[in-house]
């Protein structure tokens, strides 16, 4: 069963459900009010950076499933499934904006003339798939509406699989047609023996949140057991891999670093300490998950002061920009949280990413020397600060870094290099809780 499916929003989020949604053979429409955007994608250009998208984006282009419209109007007119995939921001006080949302839902009122099915993918607060039921209905009695809260799991860098291999399926409706069409949409993975979560609005949405924050968790917790590696003389690879061996909590998300970033963690994490507020439920473990985090970015400051002494006038070559590996994105990053706290130390930055360098320069604009070659960037700097686990960091030329580099510090703040190559070359080598 084809649908006609029409996804608002082309972010990454937005863009890989609509690709995906093409690929299982649905007739998909993307728009965004970012006419920009949408331009880029009429000439076959992906504007974001996410590793297998390309081969899919190409395939279902040729085919015609996938086309983009820059109208949203006329978008929504020639949809019967309208995913909502717009960006939902945090506001400075832990609330999400829905403004994109809210806009996105008035114009679905507004240009509905038939019956349409309603899914939102963008995380939104609990209860906002219950409100935007009453909204459409208020908004446009003659046409028919059925809302659905199916929140994504996708991991930046890996979108593209996870899309087509995810753990799970959540679909929060109250209605049972509405429930037989999204089995419908999603049965190549229903086929693959995707299990399948059939649940109430609130559940999905607040599964959603349940997830993220716990994962944020997790990190927050072994960068804590990491710290205090580093002041008992225990080694945190170790640690992890025996806590990874234990069923009940399994082996990833236990890698210490800088502390979490992205458009999700930390938006999730204040979203969820939020609503608990809203409803007068405490979250403060979540809470504290926020604070350590922060606290993180200042422990790598630390670690390098004690490093490096007085780290005014010093020069520091910082490798890798991006949140994490795998992707261009600079969203909540805490290399770049990392670097203002430098600056403010006047401290001067040679910076690297293989990807992210045009998007930090938007932000960090000309505080920082940016170089397209990592080698380049230590030379004569004092110290060197890895704050992402890019692989062309993973495999530096521990000999070539000597050579340019004029201090022999290595901060390591993702554990990416070998320590004992790290002092054979000559390095004074420091990571995050290890021996
Ligand atoms: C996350 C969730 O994984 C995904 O399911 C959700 O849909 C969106 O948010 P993403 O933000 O892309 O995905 O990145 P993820 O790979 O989860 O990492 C989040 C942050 O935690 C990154 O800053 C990463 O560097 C950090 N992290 C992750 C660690 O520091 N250590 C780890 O072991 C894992």
């Amino acid at each position: 069963m084809a649908y006609k499916i029409t996804v608002l929003g082309t972010g990454y989020v937005g863009l890989v459900c609509g690709v995906g949604l093409a690929d299982f053979g649905n007739s998909v429409i993307c728009t965004d009010i970012d006419e920009q955007k949408i331009a880029l994608l009429q000439k076959d250009i992906i504007p974001i950076y996410e590793p297998g998208l390309e081969e899919y984006f190409r395939r279902n282009r040729q085919e015609g499933r996938l086309s983009f419209e820059p109208d949203v109007a006329k978008a929504i007119r020639e949809g019967n499934i309208i995913f909502i995939a717009v960006g939902t921001p945090p506001r400075d006080d832990g609330s999400v904006d829905l403004t994109y949302f809210e806009e996105a839902v008035k114009t679905i009122a507004r240009e509905s003339e038939t019956s349409k099915i309603v899914v939102i993918k963008s995380t939104v607060p609990v209860g906002t798939a219950r409100s935007v039921e009453k909204m459409l209905k208020s908004l446009n009695s003659s046409a028919s509406f059925s809302v659905v809260s199916n929140p994504e799991f996708l991991r930046e860098g890996k979108a593209v699989y996870d899309f087509f291999h995810p753990d799970k399926v959540v679909v929060g409706t109250e209605e049972e047609s509405a429930r037989e069409i999204m089995r419908k949409i999603y049965r190549p993975l229903y086929l693959l023996g995707t299990p399948f979560i059939f649940c109430g609005f609130e559940t999905a949405e607040l599964i959603k949140y349940a997830n993220n924050s716990f994962l944020a968790m997790k990190v927050t917790f072994i960068n804590q057991i990491a710290n205090l590696c580093d002041a008992v003389g225990a080694d945190v690879d170790t640690v992890a891999r025996a806590l990874g061996m234990d069923g009940r909590i399994g082996p990833k998300f236990l890698h210490p670093g800088p502390g979490f970033g992205g458009s999700c963690f930390p938006k999730d994490t204040k979203a969820l300490v939020q609503i608990g507020r809203k409803y007068g439920v405490d979250m403060s473990l979540i809470r504290e998950v926020i604070s350590a985090n922060e606290n993180q970015k200042r422990i790598v400051i630390e670690k390098l002061r004690k490093l490096l002494g007085n780290l005014t006038g010093k020069i520091i070559c910082v490798l890798g920009l991006a949140f994490k590996a795998e992707t261009d994105d600079v969203r909540e990053s805490p290399a770049l949280d990392i670097i203002r706290l430098l600056l403010a130390e006047k401290v001067y930055l040679h910076v690297h990413d293989p990807k992210a360098m045009e998007n930090a320069r938007k932000i960090l604009g000309g505080t920082v020397f940016y170089f397209e070659d990592m080698y380049e960037a230590m030379r004569g700097c004092d110290a060197l600060l890895i704050l992402t686990e890019w692989n062309a960091y993973r495999n530096l030329n521990l000999e070539r870094a000597y050579q340019e580099l004029r201090g022999r510090i290595i901060l390591d703040a993702r554990n990416v290099l070998d320590p004992v190559l790290a002092k054979e070359a000559g390095f004074v080598y420091e990571g995050i809780g290890r021996r």
